[in-house]
Formats: C-alpha cells, sequence, structure tokens
C-alpha cells in the first residue's frame, strides 16, 4: 500500500517538475512513507528520521516531509517528537504537497492531516518506482470501515473509496502496453470494493473479471481479502480466469473464536475454515496465505493452540506473523488489557514462526517435479546466470537462464526447493 502511494506521490511531484532520485545527498527534498500498524514500524521511521537529521545538519537546505499513515495519527505531535521535519502530510493531502514545499522552503512548518471522504487518486498516472519493470501495483481503494479492534488503519486511512473502474482499467492496459505483465490491485479489504455511477454499479469480482479480460497475458493478482467478505462469486472468478494468479491472501489473525471475537474480525473458526475449504475444492492449487498476531489482549495458552492447530488445518502456503503491539486509540486500547507478557507473546511467536516454516517446507515439496508457468521478473540475487520469477501461486522460482527472459512467462519444472524458493530448470531443456 504505501509502495503505491509512494508511486502517486512521485507522480503528483514529477507534475510540479521534481525529479527523483535514490540517492538522499543529492535531493533537496526527502519524504519518508511512514507505516503505523506496528509500534516497531513507527520506531525504524524514527530512527530514520534521526539519520536524515545528521543530512539535513550538513545540508541546512535540506527539506524533510513526514508522509502516510504516522503524520496522520501524531499530526503535530510529530513536531515534538521530531521538531527537526518540516512537512507533515497525511494519506489524503498528496496533491497538496507542491504548496506545502513551498511553504516549508520559506522557513515554516507545513502540515496537511485532512482525511477526504473521496480522494482516490484515480486521475493520477503513478511514477513507477518498482525495478523490475514487469509487476506494478494498483491502488482500487483507499480505507477501511473495519474496525478490527486491534488495528490503527481505520484511524489513520480514513473511510472507505473505491476507485472509478474505468480509470483502473486504462492503468492496467497502459502497463501491458509498457511491458508490464503483472498487476497486483491493491485495496485493504478489496471484497469492499464498490463502485457505482448513475446505473453502472461494479463490485470486487466484477471488477476482477474486468481486469482479466484486459488481455490473457496480464496476470492479475490482489491483496487484501478479508475472510467475512470472501464471497462464492469471487472464488469463482478466480477459477475461471487462466490469468487471474491461484494464491489468495487471507489474513486469519487467530484461530480462536474467542480472540476473533474480541478482535471484532466478524467471523469465526468455522467460518474461516468453510472459506478455506471453498476455496481448495473450486481452485485445487491455490495458494493460501495468511497473517496471524499472537498474544493479543486475555490470548491463552489454549488459544495459542487452536492457532496452531488451525495453521496446521490450513497448511498455509506463507504467512506474515507478529507479536500483538497496542496501537492507541484503538478499541483494544481504549477496552481491553494488553495482558500477556512479552516473553510469552515471543515464545508463542516463535512457535507459529517453526511451524509456519515446516508447512511452507512441506508446500514447496509437494511442487518438486511439477512443471509451472513462470513470469520472469529479474537476475537473481544469488548468481547473474541465474533468473528470479514467480509461478501463478506467488511462490519464487528460481532457475538458470539468460537475461533476455526478464518479462517473458517461461515452463520451469522444479527440481528441489527450501522452505522459501522453488528451485528448477526450463522445462524444454
Ligand atoms: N499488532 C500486531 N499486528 C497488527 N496488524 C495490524 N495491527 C496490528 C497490531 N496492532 C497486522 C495484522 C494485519 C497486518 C497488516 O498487520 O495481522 O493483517
Ligand atoms: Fe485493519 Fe481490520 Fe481494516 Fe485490515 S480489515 S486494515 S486489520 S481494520
Amino acid at each position: 500500500m504505501n509502495f503505491s502511494d509512494s508511486e502517486i506521490v512521485n507522480a503528483i511531484l514529477a507534475d510540479h517538475r521534481f525529479e527523483t532520485t535514490h540517492n538522499p545527498e543529492e535531493a533537496d527534498v526527502v519524504f519518508v512513507n511512514t507505516c503505523s500498524i506496528r509500534e516497531n514500524a513507527e520506531n525504524r521511521v524514527l530512527q530514520r528520521l534521526q539519520e536524515l537529521n545528521r543530512l539535513k545538519k550538513e545540508k541546512p537546505g535540506l527539506t524533510i516531509g513526514v508522509l502516510g499513515c504516522m503524520a496522520e495519527r501524531l499530526k503535530e505531535e510529530l513536531l515534538e517528537k521530531v521538531g527537526f521535519v518540516d512537512v507533515i502530510a497525511g494519506p489524503d493531502s498528496y496533491r497538496d504537497l507542491p504548496r506545502l514545499i513551498h511553504i516549508a522552503e520559506g522557513g515554516q512548518k507545513a502540515i496537511n492531516v485532512i482525511l477526504s471522504a473521496d480522494e482516490t487518486y484515480a486521475d493520477i498516472n503513478p511514477v513507477r518506482l518498482d525495478q523490475n519493470r514487469v509487476s506494478a501495483f494498483i491502488s482500487i481503494m483507499r480505507g477501511c470501515e473495519n474496525h478490527c479492534a486491534y488495528c490503527v488503519v481505520p484511524s489513520v486511512r480514513g473511510v472507505e473509496r473505491s476507485r472509478n473502474p474505468e480509470t483502473i482499467l486504462n492503468e492496467c492496459k497502459n502497463l501491458y502496453e509498457k511491458g508490464y505483465r503483472e498487476v497486483t490491485l491493491l485495496g485493504q479489504n478489496v471484497n469492499s470494493y464498490s463502485w457505482s455511477q448513475g446505473s453502472h454499479y461494479a463490485d470486487f469480482p466484477e471488477l476482477l473479471e474486468e481486469v482479466a479480460k484486459t488481455n490473457p497475458q496480464l496476470r492479475v493478482r490482489f491483496a487484501t481479502s478479508h475472510p467475512k467478505d470472501l464471497s462464492d462469486q469471487l472464488i469463482e472468478v478466480i477459477a475461471r480466469y487462466e490469468n487471474v494468479c491461484k494464491s489468495v491472501h487471507l489474513p486469519v489473525q487467530s484461530g480462536s473464536s474467542r480472540i476473533l471475537s474480541l478482535m471484532n474480525r466478524g467471523y469465526d473458526r468455522q467460518w474461516y475454515m468453510d472459506r478455506v475449504e471453498a476455496i481448495r475444492k473450486n481452485i485445487p492449487d491455490c495458494s493460501i496465505t495468511t497473517d496471524i498476531i499472537t498474544g493479543f489482549c486475555s490470548e491463552t495458552e489454549e488459544d495459542h493452540q487452536e492457532t496452531l492447530s488451525l495453521m496446521k488445518w490450513a497448511a498455509f502456503d506463507y504467512a506474515y506473523m507478529f507479536k500483538y503491539s497496542e496501537r492507541p486509540g484503538t478499541i483494544a486500547a481504549k477496552k481491553m488489557q494488553d495482558d500477556v507478557p512479552d516473553s510469552i507473546k515471543s515464545r508463542r511467536l516463535n512457535e507459529i514462526i517453526a511451524l509456519q516454516q515446516e508447512l511452507s517446507y512441506q508446500g514447496n515439496l509437494r511442487d518438486v517435479g511439477k512443471e509451472f508457468s513462470v513470469l520472469v521478473e529479474g537476475v537473481s540475487k544469488r548468481s547473474e546466470a541465474e533468473l528470479m520469477g514467480r509461478n501463478s501461486q506467488n511462490k519464487v522460482v528460481v532457475f538458470p537462464g539468460s537475461k533476455e527472459l526478464c518479462g517473458q512467462y517461461v515452463n520451469a519444472v522444479i527440481i528441489r526447493c527450501t522452505p522459501a524458493t522453488l528451485i528448477g530448470k526450463l522445462a524444454d531443456e
């Protein structure tokens, strides 16, 4: 999400004749695009800002700005923490950045943290920052109205709003013409995508279908799906279109119905299992990945065991795993006790990580001997003679091959694997 926002910011500034550099020493303005989701994400931002302050001391004219969620959450308070910051801009005020920079260059602090009910940056053509020129992110909606008890997102990213589908389809077509072969449609909860104008109405399965039809050679991914809203209709669209990737990111958060209810997730363990079964039945080769939070308020050993047993049952291909981090202003911070000691959170997290490592390895072992269509993204980090790409299931595949294949689909047979990577060779060799 943040990556996609940085591309929007880049486009707005490029329109005002700013040029991008990846080297902060060359820059007149440096923006840090921030995340507030966990406390350590914010701590990393604060560290990064201190590094930039050292640069500012050598180069007094340097303008430093904080963008995104942390700007929105802390507003003016950020200046108490990091007084050397010049610009503070929330996620809905990027269009105002040229003006804010101008104010800052005049020596004043510039802040805009107004949230909008309708800003989707639909007309902005993002300036791509990706390295590979093969796969791109497309933001299709902004904000979230789910109010999960632990989550700061609804308060820092505002109400849900969906982007005009026509602008999304045009962006897909343009990207294809530029040589891109994969798009990932992004939203906090893509299943809530809903657009209407006059008699025209589109929900997410319809949008996904339209995107899939723009070109069969353009792969489509999407994230994130909320389990409570994952419809049979969506599963049917994924199954029907070859170019819709067979991979669903479905954050479970916990395997305990009691904890899920406290988290205000809107589903229980059984509902989640039903959704996984529906995916497995209709899309047998689909990978399923998840997010897990351990140590949420009042989580017992029994709740934790339920998370482990659900992980085994679902055999997740991959998981993002976190210790619960209390965020100011959330329902949990206001109404619940962050009462699981950090040492227990760490132990549970380690057990979850160890189990997931094993599940990912077992999942990869099942792929050994299979052939996959792989979209080549670039040269492997380890060796110039090897390429790296992904299969439809979003698994990384590494195999010997020459650079000319970048951006193309190839068939690869899997010879062996690690927990994180499939290692293969070109099918017709
Ligand atoms: N503490 C820990 N993890 C969190 N997430 C969201 N809020 C918190 C929090 N307060 C995790 C959830 C979500 C992912 C993006 O971040 O798992 O799905
Ligand atoms: Fe946060 Fe829940 Fe919205 Fe995801 S769905 S962004 S976890 S409130």
